[in-house]
């Protein structure tokens, strides 16, 4: 795989991670939610460059112990290349370095990608949120990945 170099998201970032979000989710994040997560001191939000361009993006925060992964997106051209993994793989890495114990997240019912992913990275599923997203309304599969201490 080319090499991934993982950093903060900025400000001047935000044009490409939000045509990123467009071309992944029927109800993309707003600029102004991705602007609060780079504003939050409890948030992690942060992109994979690959020749010099946003392969893709992880926004995370952490609360004491707990943290979740709040949003998640590749380039459609780049996906199967294990992005996502190594996205979700140096957050976890930093989350566990600060003492984090847990990490939840929840996914749409029909994200085979997604939750396929997510397994694969060790989260487990902890149950289902009936009808939690709009357009189009659908269940979310909650999911966990507890940290041994
Ligand atoms: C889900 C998503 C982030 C995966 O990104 P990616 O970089 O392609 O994922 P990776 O290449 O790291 O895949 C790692 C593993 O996840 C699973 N996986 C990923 N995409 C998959 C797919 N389309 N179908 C089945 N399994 C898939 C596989 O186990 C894969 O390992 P493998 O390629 O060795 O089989 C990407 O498809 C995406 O951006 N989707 C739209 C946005 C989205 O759904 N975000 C998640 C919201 S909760």
């Amino acid at each position: 795989m080319t090499e991934i170099l993982f950093q903060r998201m900025k400000e001047e970032d935000l044009p490409e991670v939000l045509g990123i979000a467009t071309l992944s989710f029927t109800a993309p994040w707003s600029e102004a939610l991705f602007r609060i997560e780079l504003q939050s001191p409890l948030s992690r939000p942060i992109v994979a460059r690959q020749q010099g361009r946003i392969a893709g993006y992880l926004c995370s925060n952490l609360v004491l112990d707990e943290a979740q992964v709040l949003d998640l997106a590749v380039r459609p051209d780049l996906r199967r290349q294990g992005i996502a993994s190594a996205l979700i793989r140096e957050t976890l890495a930093c989350l566990r370095g600060k003492g984090c114990r847990a990490v939840f997240l929840e996914v749409r019912a029909s994200n085979r990608a997604a939750l396929a992913l997510y397994a694969a990275e060790g989260f487990e599923v902890t149950g289902t949120r009936k009808n939690y997203y709009t357009s189009p309304l659908e269940d979310a599969v909650t999911m966990v990945l507890r940290f041994n201490s």
